[in-house]
Parts: structure tokens; sequence; C-alpha cells
């Protein structure tokens, strides 16, 4: 099989993106825009998206123009919104390919109105509204004049939204204040007839905290790779992960007491010891920081020394049996032990979203089903 030729890999299970997404729309029962951006979380853009479209997405969405390019090229045929900044020189990229772009600051609108105008075509946009996440959006008050004055321009705006800076964090009521000061502006475009078709807000931590906020689309990243959103969430049990990191031991052999292990020698066999080495290193994305594990034979084995650019040691005197050849898992499943990516990023202050998405692009990607 493929994986025989690869010393470290990671195998992603398109399967649990396709049912997490699916069960999402079951729970919600409204539309899931897949938010795939910084290439699906590291899992792979293009398989996540058709796994994702599979278990029901009818929305993509991505960070940037050439994300969404891509996705495109690629043949995915589901919506593509591009979450971000859109350099107006895209816009009539954007209008070829029916990309939606955001749309965030009336002066940026502007100008993509009048590239929109060069190109002729209909620029499809969603209007982002700044709620308390204090990164980009329009303020609530900028927004009726906004639509007003975009009214028969060749700026079609379908949606409208606003992004959650806390939602993981339920009990401390900021994210209940995000959603009256949206639901206040949402009243008022009602109103005054300008309130567009699509209205979105919540992020997979709202997905699960935040009924309330789902609109008529959610906009789910992490949870359907089957990660939770923060620590202090328990994931749904009904979430399955979808990423698993492995290698193969590549050396083993005993050293003798006073060896020092790796750069530095920060590790010294303090005995006859027996050393496995991983063709891992932080050119992968794994990260140069003590006390770590990974598993061998089912069992947790201690990473020793310092790692390397592209190797890192293993103890492996719990593991007599371990030999060159051997799978090692660095995040997953192995018996019945597992390392999860949120041990992984609690190992490198860091959280799980970090942690995905820096797993490099030379570490190939094997796609289960
Ligand atoms: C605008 C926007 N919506 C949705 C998401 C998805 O967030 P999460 O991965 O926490 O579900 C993100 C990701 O950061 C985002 O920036």
């Amino acid at each position: 099989m493929e994986i025989n030729s690869y010393s470290t890999w990671l195998e992603i299970d398109l399967n649990a993106i396709t049912q997490n997404v699916a069960y999402i729309k079951r729970l919600t029962g409204v539309e899931v825009m897949a938010v795939i951006k910084a290439n699906g979380y590291g899992h792979g853009a293009r398989p996540a998206a058709q796994a994702a479209v599979q278990g029901g997405a009818t929305w993509c969405g991505v960070a940037r123009i050439e994300e969404a390019l891509a996705l495109r090229r690629a043949g995915i045929s589901a919506e593509l919104m591009v979450l971000g900044y859109t350099p107006p020189s895209k816009i009539p990229e954007a209008i070829d390919q029916q990309i939606v772009v955001s749309l965030f600051d009336p002066s940026q609108a502007e100008t993509c109105l009048n590239y929109a105008r060069i190109n002729g075509g209909r620029l499809r946009a969603h209007v982002k509204v700044e709620t308390g996440m204090g990164r980009l959006g329009m303020l609530p008050e900028e927004v009726v004049p906004f639509l007003r004055a975009l009214q028969g321009s060749a700026i079609q705006v379908e949606g409208i939204f606003t992004h959650f800076a806390r939602a993981d964090e339920p009990e401390s009521g900021y994210t209940q204040r995000q959603i009256e000061i949206f639901n206040q502006l949402l009243a008022e475009l009602e109103q005054e007839g300008l309130k567009p078709p699509m209205v979105h807000a919540a992020n997979s931590a709202a997905v699960f905290n935040f009924p309330q906020a789902w609109y008529n689309m959610v906009r789910p990243g992490n949870a359907i790779f089957g990660m939770s959103p923060s620590p202090a969430i328990h994931l749904d049990p009904a979430l399955k992960p979808a990423l698993t990191w492995k290698a193969r031991l590549i050396s083993v052999r005993t050293f003798p007491p006073g060896q020092g292990i790796s750069y530095g020698s920060i590790y010294t066999t303090k005995s006859n010891e027996r050393i496995g080495v991983i063709p891992v290193g932080y050119g992968d994305g794994f990260r140069r920081v003590d006390n770590q594990q990974v598993l061998v034979g089912g069992k947790r084995v201690p990473i020793v020394g310092r790692v390397c650019m592209d190797q890192a040691m293993l103890q492996l005197d719990t593991v007599p049996d371990a030999k060159p050849g051997d799978e090692v898992v660095l995040i997953g499943t192995q018996g019945d032990e597992c390392i999860s990516v949120d041990e992984v990023a609690k190992r490198w202050s860091t959280i799980n979203y970090e942690v995905v998405c820096g797993l490099a692009d030379r570490l190939p990607r094997i796609y289960t089903k």
C-alpha cells in the first residue's frame, strides 16, 4: 500500500469530516458553511471540501481569494466565500468564478465597486459587522447607509454576518451581548427593507453553545475536523477526529551509559538504553520542546534529547520488541492509547488550531474513507 513508501505521514479520515458535517447539519437544521481555510486546517483543502460537501455543506469558507480560486479550479462547485480581505484587483476573478467576498469597510467596498464596474457583471458579497470581535467588520451604524448606497449597484449584497470572540466561554455574557447587537441591527434592516437573505454568525463553539445564533447558516471549521473549539469545551462525542499523524522507527540501537542524545546532549543515557529514531522534526511542524510523548507498540514513550529539524529520538526501554519499521503515532490512537491534538497543543503551549495549521506541506496526506 501507498503508506509503505513513507516514513512519516498524515492519515486523514474523510468519512469523519463527512459525518461531522452531517451531524452539525442535522443538529442545527440550517445551511452549513464548512470553513476550510489554511489548507483545510492542515487536512488538505480540496479533499476536506469534497468531504464536507458530501456531508451536506452547501458553502465552503476560506480566508483568501487564492484559496477560493484553487477550490474552484479543483472542481468544487459549492458556494465559495472569502471570509477575509480580497484585493480589489482580484474582484474580476471573484465575479467570473462566482466567489462571494466579504465587505467590512465602506471604503474597501467603494474600490471593489470600481473594479466590478470595469469588469462588468455583479460582485456577490456578504457584509461583515463588528459586534465585539475587534477585528474586521463595519460598525452597526454604518450598515444601513452602506446597503442603501449599494442598491442597484454592481455589488449584490446577499448576506450579512458577524464573528464571535468568546463563544467558547458561554458564561461570560460576551457572546449574548454580541448577539443582541447583531439582532438589533437585523431588526433595523428588516424595518428598512434592507435585510440580506443570508444571515450567519456561528463558529464551532457557537454551534454547540448558542443555538440562538444559528440564523440560516452556521460556519464551523474546527469542529468539522473533530476538534474541540477550546480545552474548556468537551467535544461532542458524535464528532470524530479526522487526523492521525504517524511515522516509522527508522533506527533502534542500544547506547551505553553516558551517551549524549541529539544536539546539546541535554539527555544522557544513564544505563544501556534503547534509543529509537523517527524521521520527524520541526521541519514537519513538530515542535522543539521538552517532555513530549509518542505511541509505540500501544504504549506511551518519551521523546528524549532535542527535537531536530528532521528527526526525533525516543526512549524505548518500555517496548523491548520495538524495531525499525514499526509504526509510531504522534497524534491519534494506537491500541488503547490516544494522544489527542489537544494534548499536543497543551505541550506546545498553544491551541489545537495552531497544531494542525502548522503541519508542513512536506508531510504526505493519505486519505481514507
Ligand atoms: C469568520 C470566521 N468564521 C468561522 C470560523 C470558524 O471558526 P472555528 O474553527 O472556531 O469553527 C473562522 C475561523 O477562525 C472565522 O474566521
